[in-house]
């Protein structure tokens, strides 16, 4: 049986190959790939949305090809190959443990799809009830927030002026409604500010108050080192998310990190093969977390990929990344904050506390506009818009609950032409300076009105669109099986 530690194969790579920063950008999948233009002219993509979802590094992809020929099932069978894979695979999840901190003896990673995934199964799995309270932030990505709300009261802690959240908000919250409030949940680094909550501190007064704590990791993990701190520490975290697909291994796997006693009792969330001991008709035993946690058949590949990211990441240090970022930051906004009517949200200096992440506006420009522009004109990868965490976003920007009704009931009514929102450039740890100079030299050109395009907005989905600009996919994607020509969509099927 899988016994924590068995992760050297992981870790090996880590320890023999250090790796610098330049290393990561030149082993970035699809790095300066040339994607084509509004003037039919290509330029090599500019990708600013690692926040969403970041390219692999080559070296993962190098690892899932060398993986591929030994895979198959884990967990069942007796050949070799079943053997090695579920060897791979238990380690891969001590490589996350490991990542952050956690003590594997105590606890246990469980393997989902994405952060997404790991919270709903928190919430479906935390046997909270109607009058219990989880403490959440106003800042919270809406998979931080809706997973809550089916099972019992959230309150929302607010932020500050600058962004920040609120601590003295919190620590009132906690001695307010002790003994209700059964977990505070929240973020370790906005998706829209990038603002990171001191979590060890926070941790504690959680504690204190008999509740417990659970960071939503995935815009952290990636930019800066976590450490779960030992289970008897006040500054422990208790659980712990984070998603593979931003962390340069998108091949579908997330990760939950939590007490094993917790996941030892009562039922999982969801039931199949694979967490069972034992059954008969009319009864169960449950297997042991992990495995207990991840019904199915499970993304074997997904948990390998991000093992394998995790080595890369270690092999440069998160410390590293860290402090690469926070220099890309001051380079970033001292250059963003000498553009004319560009508005931008949150601090815009000292960036201890902020991972890359950078919103803006540009006055008297629909947000989705200057995305398109960036993107047809620029060859810029950006996302704009709420970011799947409007209640902040609206805070920001000022929305008043009147505007904040009628733009519902525009939604309600199909038009999501004047829904509030931002643009976001975001930053992996292969960004560089002339990432940040492509975004500002297009910004300049936007403010001066130095556009080719015509661009309309489609009201059903906010979006705005350049005239004229169709690339064909099939020029730059094409998967050719043999014998098949093309992939059609469903539409153009006869
Ligand atoms: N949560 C991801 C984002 O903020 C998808 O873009």
């Amino acid at each position: 049986m899988h016994k924590p530690g068995q992760a050297t194969m992981f870790r090996s790579f880590a320890e023999t190959h250090p790796l610098t920063l330049e290393d990561l950008r030149r082993d970035i999948v699809g790095l300066n790939t040339p994607v084509p233009l509004l003037d039919g002219t290509e330029r090599p993509y500019v990708f600013l949305d690692n926040a969403a979802s970041t390219p692999a590094f080559g070296r993962v992809l190098q690892c899932v090809e060398d993986f591929l020929p030994w895979y198959s099932g884990v967990h069942r069978g007796t050949g070799f190959k079943s053997l090695l894979a579920t060897e791979v695979f238990d380690a891969a999840h001590d490589v996350v443990g490991t990542f952050v901190g956690a003590d594997l003896s105590r606890n246990t990673v469980i393997f989902t799809k994405n952060t997404t995934e790991c919270i709903n199964k928190l919430a479906n799995r935390a046997g909270l009830h109607r009058d219990d309270v989880v403490v959440s932030t106003l800042m919270e990505h809406h998979s931080n927030d809706l997973p809550w709300r089916k099972h019992c009261a959230v309150l929302h802690i607010g932020v500050l002026e600058d962004g920040h959240l609120d601590l003295v908000q919190l620590r009132g919250a906690l001695k307010e409604h002790r003994g209700r409030v059964k977990l505070v949940a929240l973020s370790g680094a906005s998706n829209i500010t990038g603002l990171c909550a001191p979590i060890h501190e926070i941790a504690e007064w959680t504690h204190a108050a008999g509740a417990l704590l659970f960071v939503d990791a995935a815009q952290l993990a990636p930019h800066r080192p976590i450490d779960m701190f030992p289970d008897d520490d006040p500054r422990h975290i208790d659980f712990l998310a984070l998603s593979a697909h931003k962390m340069y291994a998108p091949f579908g796997a997330g990760a939950l990190v939590g007490p094993k006693r917790f996941f030892e009792e009562g039922e999982p969330d969801m039931v199949g093969g694979g967490v069972v001991e034992i059954v008969t008709l009319d009864s169960v035993d449950w297997n042991h977390p992990p495995h207990k946690e991840e019904a199915g058949t499970p993304n074997v590949i997904g948990g390998v990929a991000l093992a394998a990211a995790i080595g890369v990441l270690q092999s440069v240090g998160m410390e590293t990344v860290a402090r690469h970022e926070m220099a890309l930051l001051e380079y970033a906004y001292g250059k963003l904050r000498r553009l004319r009517d560009v508005i931008l949200y949150g601090p815009t200096e000292r960036f201890d506390d902020k991972v890359g992440t950078i919103t803006f506006n540009i006055q008297g420009k629909h947000n989705g506009l200057v995305a398109a522009i960036l993107g047809a004109e620029g060859g810029i990868g950006v996302r704009n818009g709420c970011f799947c965490a409007h209640p902040y976003v609206k805070h920001i920007l000022k929305v008043t609950p009147e505007e904040d009704r009628t733009f519902t009931e525009e939604v309600r009514a199909g038009n999501k032409s004047r829904m509030p929102g931002m643009v976001r450039a975001s930053l992996g740890c292969y960004s560089n300076e002339s990432d940040i100079d492509a975004l500002v030299e297009m910004l300049e050109r936007v403010i001066r009105n130095d556009i080719r395009g015509t661009y309309q907005q489609d009201r059903s989905t906010g979006a705005f669109h350049a005239a004229g600009y169709r690339p064909d996919f099939s020029r730059y994607f094409r998967y050719h099986i043999p014998g098949v020509h093309g992939i059609r969509r469903p539409s153009e099927a006869s």
